[in-house]
């Protein structure tokens, strides 16, 4: 079993970043951001002051929505989306069980019951044909998941949300700048198609560092409704919901964003369309590269979906499991190069089956999937020859794994 089963970036103590000679993940940052963070640095506002409104409206206008609220993650977004939503104890929330925990996590942190879907094989997000039938007369949401930034099923999501009268959240911390129906830079004006982030009731974007932009840590809740902003507003900031510092409206927290933090995110956001551009420039790379290899299964991306490429996922073929995909793994960290096990099912971890009573088997298209999954090393500034040197790798330990592994019974 592989130990490290961690956030993109993140590598188990006996494989450091430094060790890798091709991380997984790596932040893009210029001489801009740097300059832009130094500025804040010689101001006395280093909190609640003019960067973060400006980087809320540029995040809200990427998206296509009237409101940004920032925040200190992209869990704490979700979070404060479920409190706004009105969530409570008792009632269910429908999701999907491949994510990284935090979509379902805040869930559970209102009290509230996640309520599995299984997944779509190809664009890996809820299967939008089974969402119905897991309704019933307790649900009042749907935390849905742009998995790898993939916006796939998202319209049919709305579509069900209105006729069921439930409150859609948008979870897509992994999906920044991306879209349905229109290719094109993200600072130009879309007049049709959709961007991620305008689905439903809000949406929440995520900037860890091995996210499309990054804040360091930092999230974006996204919405057109005033007073779900106004509810996020108040949340975030202890509850306070005007100018007087010590009177305290509601049960708050302190999620909000640091000036320094949103000084980086408006220089990353002024980048955008160089830094998706780049990132499409490796998705091709790796998609020429591996694409005749009868082994993998490359991510599948119709002429329609305006892909936000997160990370790069190959999925292996029929002939291996789990093991060898961890074998893999371990053979492709050994040789410096970054590799994970993007993502294990949600259903599956322990603190979920405890509280939830779910099992292996629960959700067959996922933990097939997941059995399968390796995330590559992906990064704006990647080359040619680096991502040459990750499939050679691959490849390589493909090879040797089906000739030296034991039989399949
Ligand atoms: C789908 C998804 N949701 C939520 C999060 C949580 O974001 P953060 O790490 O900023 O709290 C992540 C981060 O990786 C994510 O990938």
């Amino acid at each position: 079993m592989l130990k490290d089963t961690g956030n993109a970036g993140r590598m188990p103590a006996r494989f450091t970043i430094m060790d890798m000679l091709i991380p997984l993940s790596s932040p893009d940052i210029t001489q801009a951001e740097i300059d832009a963070v130094i500025d804040v640095l010689k101001t006395s506002t280093l909190s609640i002051g003019p960067k973060i409104e400006q980087f809320e409206q540029a995040c809200a206008t990427v998206a296509g929505r009237r409101h940004g609220i920032g925040v200190s993650s992209g869990t704490s977004g979700l979070h404060l989306c479920m409190l706004a939503a009105g969530l409570k104890p008792g009632d269910e929330v429908i999701t999907t069980p491949f994510s990284f925990v935090a979509s379902t996590n805040c869930i559970l942190f209102a009290g509230a019951r996640p309520v599995f879907v299984d997944i779509d094989p190809k664009s890996l997000n809820i299967d939008v044909s089974r969402v119905e039938s897991a309704v019933t007369d307790k649900t009042k949401a749907i935390v849905a998941v742009e998995a790898f930034g993939h916006p796939g099923g998202m319209v049919e999501l709305e579509r069900i949300a209105q006729r069921n009268e439930l409150i859609l959240i948008e979870d897509c911390c992994e999906g920044f700048g991306g879209g349905i129906g229109e290719h094109g830079p993200v600072s130009a004006v879309h007049a049709r198609g959709r961007r991620i982030g305008s689905f439903g009731r809000a949406g929440v974007f995520g900037f860890y560092p091995n996210k499309q932009i990054t804040t360091g840590e930092g999230g974006m809740i996204v919405t057109d409704d005033d007073r779900f902003a106004a509810l996020c507003r108040s949340y975030r900031n202890q509850g306070r919901d005007g100018m007087n510092w010590l009177a305290h409206a509601r049960l708050g927290y302190n999620y909000r964003l640091s000036e320094i933090n949103a000084a980086l995110g408006i220089a990353q956001v002024l980048r955008i369309d160089e830094i998706l551009s780049a990132r499409r420039r490796v998705a091709n790379a790796y998609m020429r590269r591996l694409m005749t290899n009868p082994s993998l299964i490359l991510p599948n991306i119709d002429e329609s979906i305006d892909m936000s490429w997160f990370v790069f996922v190959v999925r292996l073929s029929d002939l291996f499991d789990a093991a060898d995909r961890d074998e893999l793994i371990i053979g492709m960290r050994q040789s410096g190069i970054g590799a994970s096990n993007y993502f294990p099912p949600i259903h599956l971890q322990p603190y979920v089956r405890d509280a939830l009573g779910t099992k292996p088997g629960d959700f067959p298209v996922c933990e097939y999937v997941s059995n399968r999954t390796i995330a590559l090393p992906f990064f704006n500034r990647m080359t040619e020859g680096q991502v040459n040197l990750v499939c050679d790798t691959l490849e390589k330990l493909i090879e040797r794994r089906l000739v030296t592994r034991k039989p399949r019974t």
